[in-house]
């Protein structure tokens, strides 16, 4: 005997843009649960309406705190509120590691509540309120624990950008840098010729909002295909092969955005000496890279054993495949899953040789 159970899931959520979102008017919720980044409570409190409806707790969060300390914490809180699953969705606002861990209780706490993200964080704008992936970080490992697990819906506020520190909003720019060299030209062009306008204003003006606006229809594209990632062989993942491991020895001083796109750089290294990119091309994404302060240089992408076993253990989640995405022009990539030690080693070089020259 055999019986199949069968169904579906149907996922749609809106993001959109807003202007002082903090004040919350837009939202019709009786009760509002608030978990909000420490950070942006001691800087935005003022903005936040301060009521009887409203119910907050505040988070520190870093990488390093992106752990099953916090979500317990958040646990706790839910059941202390009784919180009512069906008309009081959790209004989750932060930087990534915030909205991950808020996303991630809500998806496990009775099953499954809603949430609510509202970013505060360049790169939770362009990237981590785009997508259904919750997480917090355990065994060491980054996003170890997680879940596949919609918002109601993302509220993005790029106001909220200015008050990030430079190293902060640079962080965020290294994952529009890396759509832009894998699968949009006129992205990449635009961040060529802006990096001055764009860092001096924070984020902030017309010429950013294009660049956010852009950044976001291309992730869409990337991933709304693909949400549950079982398509391995992502353009997306430029970037996120040898950074996972590197990224969380270097917990305490490498941000995501830094390790990301050293990786981006190496990879980039490794086309150019297939010759699918040229020596031009490859300087246009190196100066990229420095325009917008980002590292071009770091020992840990210099260490062959290191990159080997970070490899090694990113194709544990690409069913053993390597599935390296590596760009073949501006804008354009292909998957490669033959990448040889020796290639390793010579692109390790040639990352070298780009700090020493340039
Ligand atoms: N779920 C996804 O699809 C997805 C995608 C990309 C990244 N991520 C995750 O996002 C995390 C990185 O996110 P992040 O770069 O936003 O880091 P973050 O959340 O750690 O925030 C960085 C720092 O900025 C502070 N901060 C936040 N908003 C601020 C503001 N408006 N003004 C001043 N300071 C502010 C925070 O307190 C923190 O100290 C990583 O853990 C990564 O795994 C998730
Ligand atoms: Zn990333």
């Amino acid at each position: 005997m055999k019986w199949t159970i069968s169904n579906s899931l149907p996922i749609s959520f809106d993001i959109v843009r807003s202007r002082n979102v903090l004040s919350l008017k837009e939202l019709d919720i009786a009760r509002k649960i608030i978990i909000i980044d420490h950070n942006v409570y001691e800087l935005y409190k003022d903005n936040i309406p301060c009521d009887s409806t409203i119910n907050i707790l505040t988070i520190n969060c870093t990488e390093a705190t992106k752990g099953l300390d916090n979500a317990q914490l958040i646990l706790n809180f839910f059941e202390t509120k009784n919180i009512l699953r069906r008309t009081e969705p959790v209004i989750a606002i932060g930087g990534g590691v915030l909205l991950d861990i808020v996303g991630f209780c809500c998806s496990i706490y009775r099953r499954g509540i809603p949430y609510i993200r509202i970013p505060t964080t360049l790169l939770s704008i362009i990237d981590a309120s785009i997508g259904i992936k919750t997480s917090i970080n355990h065994f060491d490992r980054r996003n170890r624990l997680g879940s596949f697990y919609p918002p109601l819906m993302s509220i993005l506020d790029t106001a909220l950008i200015k008050t990030q520190t430079a190293r902060e909003i640079s962080n965020g720019v290294a994952e529009i840098l890396k759509l832009s060299i894998v699968v949009d030209e006129t992205l990449f062009e635009l961040l060529e010729n802006n990096p001055k306008v764009v860092m001096e204003d924070k984020f902030q003006g017309d010429l950013a909002d294009q660049i956010i606006d852009i950044a976001i229809n291309s992730m869409i594209s990337e991933l709304n295909s693909n949400l549950w990632e079982q398509q391995l062989q992502r353009s997306v993942d430029f970037g996120h092969s040898f950074s996972p491991i590197i990224e969380m020895k270097n917990v305490c001083d490498m941000l995501h955005g830094e390790a990301v796109i050293l990786d981006c750089l190496l990879s980039s290294c490794i086309s150019f000496n297939r010759n699918l990119i040229s020596q031009d091309t490859l300087y246009r994404i190196f100066n990229l890279i420095k325009s917008y302060n980002l590292p071009t240089y770091h020992a840990d992408f210099y260490n062959i054993d290191l990159l080997n076993k970070a490899l090694t253990d990113t194709m544990k989640h690409r069913d053993n495949n390597q599935f390296l995405p590596i760009p073949t022009s501006i804008g354009g990539c292909i998957i490669i899953n033959d990448l040889t030690q020796d290639e390793l080693l010579l692109s390790t070089i040639t990352m070298r040789q780009l700090n020493n020259k340039i």
